[in-house]
């Protein structure tokens, strides 16, 4: 439905997003996870047609996406990273004035407006004013915007960011539920266990590159399953990887200021760490352990963790 060939676009110096290539099915929920200014914006302007590349191609639905495409613009459905709406308007006055622009006539309009007003729960908030929402409800009505007008490719850039727990479980399940429409879904996000729960397929994006793309059983295959021991605390982790050399077993995953992970073969190893780790004098203020998930890959593919 979509397919993304070689992307790449620079602003003066900075090399925002580097030759990314990916597609996405009909149904399909794809997402790109990445840490401030990875580039994950600047991806999905470029694909909305929002920001012209400096090269590579998009191909929706067998037709590539150039600056005339208006046609193929009604195709694609964007919800902005940050919510555009009028706080003095109402939700549907707000969806009309989206509407008028996608140029939908005003029996259709209203028709797709209480449509997209079920989908989001706000049909008995319609009438009041965007201004007294909560932000989550915001939101949503930012995203009911976004697919007034029916489009294939839906792309929503952090969607959930700052949404409460219970607002942002209402989110995933309107996603899920276009994506069950048959509408293909990119999305952007900073929540790792989110993109884990939600996603067909993800993308690690870090510094305008994917790193890493997949389901996350494949992505996975990058640490391997098995357990991996995170202790953090005041001390330096890198020096602590040497002292524990010769006292423990564990492949290093990471180590630096304050963090050291290690590979486990078995959970029972925590106990060996621990004691290993005092043996040393160093004491860590907070210590998991955890079978391999999108935080351990995230932090295998880029050097770094994603709360930085
Ligand atoms: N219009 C612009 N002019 C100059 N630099 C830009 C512009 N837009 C983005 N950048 C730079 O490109 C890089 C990628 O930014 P982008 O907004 O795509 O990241 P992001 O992954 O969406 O980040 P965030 O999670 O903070 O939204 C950053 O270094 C950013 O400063
Ligand atoms: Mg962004």
């Amino acid at each position: 439905m979509i397919e993304v060939k070689g992307l790449s676009k620079r602003f003066g110096d900075i090399h925002a997003v580097r030759e990314i290539s990916f597609s996405v099915e009909k149904g399909e929920i794809f997402g790109f996870l990445g840490p401030n200014g990875a580039g994950k914006t600047t991806s999905i302007h470029m694909m909305c047609g929002l920001l012209t590349p400096d090269s590579g191609s998009i191909i929706i639905n067998g037709e590539e996406l150039r600056p005339g495409s208006t046609e193929l613009r009604r195709q694609i459905g964007f919800v902005p990273q940050e919510t555009a709406l009028y706080p003095e308007l109402s939700a549907t006055e707000n969806l009309r004035f989206w509407g008028g622009l996608y140029g939908l006539k005003k029996d259709e309009l209203d028709r797709k407006i209480e449509e997209v007003l079920q989908l989001v729960e706000l049909s008995n908030r319609a009438k009041d004013k965007v201004g007294t929402y909560s932000g989550g409800m915001q939101k949503r009505v930012n995203l009911a915007a976004g697919v007034l007008h029916n489009p294939d490719v839906v792309f929503m850039d952090e969607p959930t960011a700052g949404v409460d727990p219970q607002g942002r479980f209402a989110i995933l399940n309107i996603i899920r539920e276009l994506a069950a429409k048959g509408k293909a879904i990119i999305y952007t996000t900073h929540y790792m266990d989110e993109a884990q729960k939600l996603c067909d397929r993800i993308a690690i994006m870090d510094f305008g590159e994917i790193l890493g793309i997949g389901n996350f059983e494949t992505l996975r295959d990058e640490v391997g399953k098995g357990f991996q021991i995170f202790a953090r605390g005041d001390f330096d982790g890198a020096k602590l990887a040497h002292q524990l050399k010769n006292d423990f077993e564990g492949e290093v995953l990471h180590s630096g200021r304050g963090l050291l992970a290690v590979v486990v073969a078995d959970a029972t190893e925590l106990g060996r760490f621990v004691a290993a780790m005092k043996g040393h004098g160093v004491n860590a203020d907070d210590l998991k352990i955890k079978e391999t998930d999108l935080e351990t890959v995230f932090l295998k593919l880029t050097g770094r963790e994603l709360r930085d």
